[in-house]
């Protein structure tokens, strides 16, 4: 079963910047850096390796470990330049709260380790809320931090023999259910301004809200990870590359409340200041259960644009969509949308979506074909979709809903919108870019390549 979808999407303040890059093997040129991600499996290539329990880690599932993780983190960011560290969390079930990560780090999972997010809400501290958004999701203001932090590093590993990091985010989906909080929830893993970024071979379940957030960051691949939450659970989005380019994402299983996989790149007029796309994303070989959402969702929040997004593979089951592409303008569909602009949003910052393509989709037991809402008077254009075929089941739910959108299609199942009419002699594939992306050419065993600089 394959999913392509290549999408270019750019807030029209923004122009249709294509990145122009270029990578190659060898290196060597002065604006190529070499770099190398930690072997994966225990020990990777760090030359420091410490445990948890060096630093007064108590595994009982009640002794807090927040110290004893800040004491670790601390000592061994003194060998970042040195070699770089591991450190192992052993069986146990570790309690803590928020705490951050360094350069050239690996924070490695046991087989039966489970890091417990604390479920005291003063043990989560106040942060600014992100450039690109103004303020937070759930309220205005700022926000909790994210229980596992990394800002500003490069070359950080969160790996291990598929150990569980679990946010016990019960309490806070009722908070937030309730509307008790005055802040909006933290997330699992949140890795900022980072470059050189590896998540793999863990367990994530029962985020408080999203699960991992990349924002502003690059280079990063999520690889072999396994997400949990219930499916009636809030904003437990699954992987949310925002602002970043070059992710690559694969082999992941993701059961979520939310959508499994949605790209956004800042909101309004902060996400069209801060102006930073997400860009060169690839998605492949993933599984998603998301009876509410969609397994891959563009936007809404997408005012820095969003461009070159390439998915193959894809199973989706049980799923409201495959794909949705959300954006918006101006008040009112915001406020439909969960978000609350404030007075200073541009009406006339329209988003321009353009040259989406699917093909090879097979898709089974999903409420609906395609959910495809583009912009009253700035319509998503060159939409191109070849042989998908979708399994719908019965639902209030039209099979294809498509507004404000045009292209073409061909052998699809059931017969698509009359906006994408059938040309099946006409149309016999969808134009799909041939080139690799440099976040590609990672090899995890291999550990290197060379990249163009920012
Ligand atoms: C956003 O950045 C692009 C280049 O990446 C530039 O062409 C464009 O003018 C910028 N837009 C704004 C609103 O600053
Ligand atoms: C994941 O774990 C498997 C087996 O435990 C190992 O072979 C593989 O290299 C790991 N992959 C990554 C990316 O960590
Ligand atoms: C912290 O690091 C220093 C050297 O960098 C080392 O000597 C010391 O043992 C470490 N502390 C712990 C508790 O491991
Ligand atoms: C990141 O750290 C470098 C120094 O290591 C500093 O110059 C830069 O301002 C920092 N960037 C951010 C966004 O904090
Ligand atoms: C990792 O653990 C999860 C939860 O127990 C399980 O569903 C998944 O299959 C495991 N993954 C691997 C690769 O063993
Ligand atoms: C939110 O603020 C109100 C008023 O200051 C306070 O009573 C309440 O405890 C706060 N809620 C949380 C979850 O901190
Ligand atoms: C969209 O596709 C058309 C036809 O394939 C091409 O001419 C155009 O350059 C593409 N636009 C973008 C923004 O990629
Ligand atoms: C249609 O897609 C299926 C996979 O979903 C693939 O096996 C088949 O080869 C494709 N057919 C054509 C004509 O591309
Ligand atoms: C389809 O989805 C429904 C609703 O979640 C579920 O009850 C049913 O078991 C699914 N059927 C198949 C064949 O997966
Ligand atoms: C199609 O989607 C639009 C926009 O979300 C919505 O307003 C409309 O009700 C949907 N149509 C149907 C028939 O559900």
């Amino acid at each position: 079963m394959i999913l392509v979808l290549w999408t270019v999407v750019t807030a029209a303040f923004i122009g249709i910047a294509e990145g122009h890059r270029h990578h190659r093997r060898g290196g060597g040129a002065t604006e190529l850096e070499a770099f190398h991600y930690a072997a994966a499996g225990a020990g990777g290539n760090r030359a420091h390796v410490a445990r948890l329990t060096d630093f007064g880690g108590v595994g009982d599932g009640v002794t807090s470990n927040t110290a004893a993780f800040a004491a670790a983190v601390a000592n061994l960011s003194k060998v970042a330049y040195d070699g770089g560290a591991m450190l192992v969390v052993p069986a146990g079930r570790w309690l803590t709260g928020p705490f951050n990560l360094a350069n050239h780090f690996t924070l490695f999972l046991d087989h039966d380790a489970v890091i417990l997010a604390t479920q005291d809400i003063n043990k989560w501290s106040i942060i600014d809320p992100l450039p690109s958004y103004g303020r937070g999701r759930d309220a205005a203001g700022g926000r909790y931090s994210n229980l596992i932090m990394g800002y500003n590093l490069t070359d950080v590993v969160i790996t291990g023999n598929n150990g569980t990091i679990d946010g016990q985010g019960e309490t806070w989906w009722k908070m937030f259910r309730n509307k008790e909080l005055n802040y909006t929830r933290g997330y699992l893993i949140e890795l900022m301004y980072c470059k050189q970024v590896l998540i793999s071979n863990i367990t994530l379940v029962n985020s408080p809200s999203w699960n991992v957030h990349p924002v502003y960051s690059s280079q990063v691949i999520v690889s072999g990870i396994t997400i949990l939450a219930p499916v009636n659970s809030p904003n437990t989005d699954g992987i949310n590359p925002d602002s970043s380019s070059n992710v690559r994402i694969e082999d992941c299983y993701i059961v979520s409340g939310d959508d499994c996989i949605a790209i956004k790149s800042g909101w309004d007029e902060y996400g069209i200041a801060f102006n930073m796309s997400s860009k060169h994303i690839v998605i492949r070989r993933l599984t998603c259960i998301s009876p509410t959402s969609a397994v891959i969702a563009l936007g809404s929040e997408m005012s820095g644009g969003i461009q070159d997004v390439r998915a193959e593979d894809i199973t989706a089951i049980n799923s409201e969509s495959g794909v949705r592409i959300k954006t918006t303008i101006g008040r009112g569909a915001y406020v439909k949308d969960i978000f609350h602009p404030d007075d200073n949003f541009d009406p006339k910052a329209i988003p321009v979506v353009r040259n989406i393509t699917y093909s090879d989709v097979v898709a089974e037991n999903v409420t609906m074909a395609a959910k495809l809402e583009g912009i009253p008077g700035a319509p998503f254009t060159g939409i191109c979709i070849y042989n998908v075929t979708a399994e719908v089941v019965k639902s209030k739910k039209p099979i294809w809903n498509c507004t404000d959108v045009e292209g073409v299609s061909s052998h699809v199942t059931p017969t698509p919108c009359a906006q994408i009419p059938e040309y099946p002699d006409r149309i016999t594939h969808c134009p799909f870019p041939e080139d690799d992306l440099p976040v590609d050419c990672v090899g995890l065993e291999e550990c290197s390549y060379w990249r163009t600089n920012p």
